[in-house]
């Protein structure tokens, strides 16, 4: 099993901790937002005199409340067209485990989500890089280079939109390109769409929404970013495909059920406000803002600017990224404090690519971010001196 590499740097910031020194966390996405109070009432309030098993497709009125949020969206499913998991992790687990052969190969534009290793591994697949640059800011790569990686053991594609780690959000025009792939090799196309809430410039289309591959489509989904509800450990996969999900069912019964509390606490979220949204966009653009600007006034640094999700990634003016956010932790503080990034190697799987890059999540509010900055700009100056 690959090494996750958001948390390969935890044992230097402990110790960099220990040592006294304050941590700017823009490592990880662990937004600190507030979970919406409503979600966690309605855990509280249960009564419940046996904590039982749920139904192992997760509770029906949670998926009939689901249903109708994707109508909401332009997403038309029904009830028995989605499946709660444990996290959107075990959505996608459940996606290659259903639909996927061991051998089998999975094109994945790069840099991309860490863990598609990991589950890559666990069943027994392989990723398929398609190289996405941060010279056009991590635009969809294009037609051509897609089909030089297809094979005859080709069966998937996988995107995440808007992405982690680039923050890119695809346009429906790339979108469509991409569906005329899926259609012509008659692939199936995992969509991740964890971050789905957060676009800021411009509006989200939904791989569901791409007419012609609707049998050919799993929509990998998750609370834990909509609201900041990531120990709730409740995802869903949504798909059209009849035989896709009786398999996917197989699975879910094989792990029995997904999380009771969690189900409770995404069911009550539903019943939040449209507007509800509103408030936490607002300040993850003005996060998002306020970092881009900063990075991008960084002698030597480029980070272009994110449509959505809360990541941005961004090229830095050293060689090896890894030893420098290492460094950053265990040998440099200024005014008592430092930063954490993560190297961008590991979002990679072509090696030796994203050597000077990292991914920031814009996670902190602004006067921290601010704080961070300053720091990675001290750093920077002294690093390379
Ligand atoms: C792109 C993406 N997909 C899926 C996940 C998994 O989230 P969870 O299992 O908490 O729903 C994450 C978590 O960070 C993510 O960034």
């Amino acid at each position: 099993m690959p090494a996750s590499p958001i948390r390969k740097l935890v044992p230097y910031a402990e110790n960099a901790k220990k040592k006294g020194i304050k941590v700017y966390h823009l490592n990880i996405g662990q937004p600190d937002i507030e979970t919406p109070p409503a979600a966690l009432d309605a855990v509280r309030h249960s009564d419940f005199r046996v904590l039982e098993y749920s139904h192992s497709a997760g509770n029906e009125t949670y998926r009939r409340k689901l249903a109708a949020y994707y109508e909401g969206i332009g997403i038309n499913v029904d009830h028995t067209q989605i499946l709660i998991t444990t996290g959107g992790s075990e959505a996608i687990f459940f996606g290659m485990m259903s639909c996927l052969d061991a051998g089998d190969e999975v094109i994945v534009p790069e840099p991309f989500y860490a863990n598609y290793n990991g589950f890559a591994v666990e069943a027994g697949i392989t990723i398929v890089p398609v190289t996405s640059g941060i010279d056009t800011g991590f635009a969809l790569p294009s037609i051509a280079d897609f089909e030089k990686k297809i094979t005859p053991r080709t069966r998937a594609v996988i995107i995440c939109n808007p992405n982690n780690p680039t923050g890119y959000l695809y346009r429906r025009e790339e979108l469509e390109t991409l569906a005329d792939i899926v259609k012509k090799h008659n692939l199936y196309l995992f969509s991740d769409e964890a971050y789905r809430e957060f676009c800021y410039d411009g509006s989200h289309t939904s791989a569901l929404q791409l007419p012609g591959i609707e049998q050919n489509v799993l929509l990998m989904d998750t609370i834990s970013k909509r609201y900041s509800a990531c120990g709730a450990r409740i995802g869903a996969l949504v798909t059209k495909n009849r035989q896709v999900l009786d398999t996917a069912l197989k699975f879910a019964q094989a792990r029995l059920s997904p999380p009771s509390f969690g189900q409770i606490a995404g069911e009550a979220a539903l019943d939040l406000p449209h507007d509800y949204f509103d408030a936490t966009k607002a300040e993850y653009k003005l996060r998002r803002d306020t970092l881009v600007k900063r990075l991008n006034g960084i002698p030597g640094v480029v980070c272009p600017n994110p449509g959505g999700a809360f990541y941005a990634m961004a090229k830095l003016p050293v060689k090896n990224a890894d030893h420098f956010c290492q460094w950053l932790l265990e040998s440099f503080s200024y005014e008592n404090q430092t930063v954490m990034l993560a190297p961008a190697s590991g979002f990679y799987s072509t090696p030796g690519l994203g050597m000077d890059e990292v991914r920031l999540a814009y996670v902190l509010n602004t006067d921290a971010i601010n704080k961070a900055m300053d720091c990675l700009e001290k750093a920077l100056e002294q690093y390379r001196g």
